[in-house]
């Protein structure tokens, strides 16, 4: 990713870049294991997260890596910004750059906003999540959950379960699995699932049958924010057949993986002997996140041709 200078989707990376991120965050998690948790790799440099939807984790995030980074942080929420007196996204990040911002961390309700203000901007894009499209950090943080669970993970299986029509986790998540190797399975009621088929992934409505066969269950939040029409009958119902509890559990493999990219419907998508357990590794995605994040922030903004030593 050296010559890289933004991060859209995972569908940019090679294999090798990915390789490459997990690497490098893999010493950023040695970092924060730490007494100090901080190196000068991006000192002078200045990060702005752009923030057009809620988010506590993601914003937070990104934050933090970027400050253990030594970089300078700004944070822009749009209910405490000129946005609300109108301003556009395009005049609100030319303004950002005209005070001199390296990198852009942008969420945005509006798929492909991202690709806009790469077109717009000098600055590094970090794509931290736009409408139902793409959230390629979630992936590789993701990705680095499972290996340190798994090991190598070509030929691992892991269902996607839930509200995937409207997951941009899932979405870069298929992606980015898939790109290692690994079995992609989508479990959904079928009006929760992209109404174009998956590629290489195989699909099926019965979470029961296929629990055996799963290395990792990468649960979904059912996105109510997202639902205009009603798309299965009650939550009660979707909780008996999509929720992952105890009796369900008990059917999968004794060491499988489980995950939430949060924030979690407890009693909705996953029951709390589920997120709890612990093969639960949602906590371990959250310290993955900051790794990751910081990884791919050195990769963009300063980590030359590899050369430069990380901490
Ligand atoms: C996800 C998101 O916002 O896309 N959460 C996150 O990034 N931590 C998933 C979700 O909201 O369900």
């Amino acid at each position: 990713m050296a010559e890289r200078k933004h991060l859209l989707d995972v569908d940019d990376l090679e294999r090798e870049d990915v390789e490459n991120v997990l690497e490098t965050a893999r010493s950023f998690s040695e970092v924060l294991r730490r007494p100090i948790k901080k190196v000068p790799s991006l000192r002078g440099k200045t990060v702005v997260n752009l923030f057009y939807e809620p988010s506590t984790r993601t914003r937070m995030s990104f934050e933090v890596a970027a400050k253990r980074l030594s970089a300078d942080v700004m944070n822009f929420t749009t209910s405490t910004s000129s946005v609300e007196k109108g301003e556009s996204l395009k005049d609100t990040a030319l303004t950002l750059e005209a005070m001199g911002v390296d990198a852009v961390v942008v969420r945005h309700p509006v798929a492909g906003a991202p690709w806009l203000l790469r077109q717009w901007l000098q600055a590094a894009i970090l794509n931290a999540g736009d409408g139902m499209h793409a959230h390629p950090t979630q992936a590789l943080l993701d990705l680095f959950t499972l290996k340190d669970r798994l090991g190598e993970l070509e030929g691992k299986t892991i269902a996607f379960v839930g509200d995937i029509l409207h997951s941009r986790v899932a979405r870069s998540g298929i992606k980015a699995c898939r790109a290692m190797g690994m079995e992609v399975l989508a479990v959904a009621p079928p009006t929760l699932l992209p109404p174009v088929p998956l590629e290489g992934v195989e699909t099926g409505y019965d979470f029961d049958a296929v629990m055996p066969r799963c290395d990792a269950l990468y649960m979904l939040r059912i996105q109510k924010e997202r639902q205009k029409e009603g798309r299965f009958p009650s939550l009660e119902e979707y909780t008996r057949l999509y929720q992952l509890d105890a009796r369900r559990m008990g059917k999968a493999r004794p060491n499988v993986v489980v995950m939430h990219p949060g924030p979690m419907n407890r009693g909705v998508e996953i029951a709390a002997e589920a997120a709890d357990a612990p093969h639960a590794a949602i906590t371990a995605q959250v310290a993955a996140g900051v790794a990751v994040r910081m990884a791919v922030l050195f990769m963009l903004l300063g980590g030359g041709e590899g050369g430069e030593r990380i901490a």
